[in-house]
């Protein structure tokens, strides 16, 4: 089962990201199939690390796209995923602490901090990268 369906209307119109965004659905998708299933603590960890991963590669391919060409915003989005990250590693933490428990509640809040910012914040580089040529 999965909590999102991935849509063309979130692509950003280069394949590389693109892909890695699917990738980060895939693993929310996941993480909703551990909880649902009633999987272990250590399946659930193990999902949300990877998760956690992938969002700090991510970030990083696209803010070095964004400086390779020359993207005016770069600092400005470089800003959010900084805050986002924050937000994974705080929970993440609060996960391996024992304090939280992944719960829909928590799903909900990843999916809507994902779609939100590639919906939002990454379809604003996806002109300037097309005048770059980047596909
Ligand atoms: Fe796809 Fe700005 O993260």
């Amino acid at each position: 089962m999965s909590i999102i369906k991935w849509s063309d209307d979130y692509s950003v119109g280069v394949k590389q990201i693109d892909d890695q965004h699917k990738k980060l659905v895939e693993l929310i998708n996941r993480l909703f199939d551990a909880m649902s299933l009633g999987k272990g603590r250590e399946v659930m960890a193990s999902v949300f690390e990877e998760l956690r991963k992938y969002t700090t590669n991510h970030f990083y391919t696209e803010e070095k796209l964004m400086v390779v060409y020359g993207y005016s915003e770069y600092e400005n989005h470089k800003k959010k995923h900084e805050d986002l990250l924050n937000q994974v590693n705080e929970l993440k933490s609060k996960f391996d602490n024992g304090d939280m428990r992944i719960t829909l509640e928590v799903i909900d809040f990843l999916k809507a901090w994902l779609i939100n910012h590639i919906q939002k914040e990454d379809q604003q580089y996806r002109e300037h990268f097309a005048e770059k040529g980047l596909s």
